[in-house]
């Protein structure tokens, strides 16, 4: 196959982002426009508000980012899009951008499970290789999933209530950090001492996550203490909550990897940003001769590149779609 250059779309949640992507690996140019700072007034993402400014910049950031790839249309051999899951209003902006445009210049049509976005943003990093275990940790998921080979997904665990990004953002709310809570939480616990005792959640032998007990014991222990007149010292909460998560999170990565027989890992999504996680993987990962790949910052958080990426290995196995395409706000990654 010659090379492919795939305009890709990604709008499910608070980001919109356009990105062109050549065979999957390389990056010819993204552009990611952010609510975060009109969202942050809320307190969290507010669907209606999120969905109104898609429509107000797709155009913009479509034509931004052919222009900073120096392309047109006719460079381009086929349109990617998230359809699902997420914000289905959010979602419905970038479906119908992409069916538009693959109508107008006949190119196919081709759909993204937006965590398999997530997890192929690795392979702007490095190549993929199989089989291999992928956490995937962001704000809507958190699940351990094995991939015998390329394009094929088995979800060998997820969580039972709360993702992990999700608990993150609430736990940051009750100490008073501003939205998104993850990263703030996590600067913060990086000063902070961990002498809080807080539960550690759903440490069985399966594959699966609880993170709502964890939540809300920290959610209880806050305000018991201001009742109490006490000061909370929200480093050291926020340090304990951390490890709690960090703690769960590798010890059953570790466990799929070593029941599985698989010596790689990859990690996916907007919590993969954290530096805890991050440097705790590296060293068991350094310890237990397992190759772990974690993309940049750039790519953890939601963007069309991580898209193109994956779109390009659909394409390859012929999933291509037709225009009534829809978005969907719940769907299983398949
Ligand atoms: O993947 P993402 O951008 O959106 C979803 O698909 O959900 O992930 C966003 C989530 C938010 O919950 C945010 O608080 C969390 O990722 N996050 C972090 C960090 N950076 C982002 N959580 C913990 N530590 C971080 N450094
Ligand atoms: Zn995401």
């Amino acid at each position: 196959m010659d090379s492919v250059n795939i305009l890709a779309f990604e709008s499910s949640c608070d980001e919109t982002s356009v990105s062109i992507i050549r065979d999957g690996k390389e990056e010819i140019a993204t552009v990611v426009l952010t609510q975060i700072d009109i969202h942050k007034l809320f307190g969290g993402v507010v669907p209606e508000v999120a969905s109104r400014h898609h429509i107000e910049n797709i155009t913009i950031v479509i034509e931004e980012c052919l222009n900073k790839a120096h392309m047109t249309m006719n460079d381009i051999d086929a349109i990617a899009v998230t359809y699902g899951p997420g914000l289905i209003g959010s979602l419905l902006i970038g479906v119908q951008a992409a069916k538009t445009l693959s109508y107008l210049f006949h190119k196919p049509l081709i759909p993204v499970h937006h965590i398999a976005g997530h997890i192929y943003a690795n392979n702007l990093v490095e190549e993929m290789k199989f089989p291999l275990i992928a956490l995937v940790v962001s704000g809507g998921h958190t699940e351990l999933v094995y991939m015998k080979d390329n394009y094929s997904f088995e979800k060998i665990g997820g969580t039972l209530d709360d993702a992990v990004g999700e608990a993150y953002d609430k736990v940051a709310r009750v100490i008073g950090l501003p939205y998104p809570g993850g990263p703030a939480v996590d600067k913060l616990a990086h000063v902070g001492k961990d002498t809080y005792s807080l539960p550690v959640p759903l440490d069985d032998d399966t594959y699966h996550f609880s993170f709502s007990g964890l939540k809300s014991a920290v959610i209880n222990l806050s305000h018991n203490e201001t009742q109490r007149g006490n000061e909370i010292r929200k480093e050291d909460l926020a340090c304990s909550f951390q490890n709690r998560v960090v703690e769960i999170l590798s010890k059953k990565t570790m466990k799929a990897l070593k029941e599985y027989h698989v010596d790689r890992l990859i990690v996916a999504g907007g919590v993969a940003a954290n530096q805890g996680l991050r440097e705790n993987l590296q060293k068991l990962c350094h310890e237990n001769n397992i190759h772990l790949i974690i993309p940049p910052m750039k790519y953890c958080t939601d963007n069309a590149a991580m898209i193109g990426a994956a779109a390009y290995f659909a394409y390859k196995k012929g999933r291509i779609a037709t225009l009534d395409l829809n978005a969907k706000a719940t769907e299983e990654l398949k």
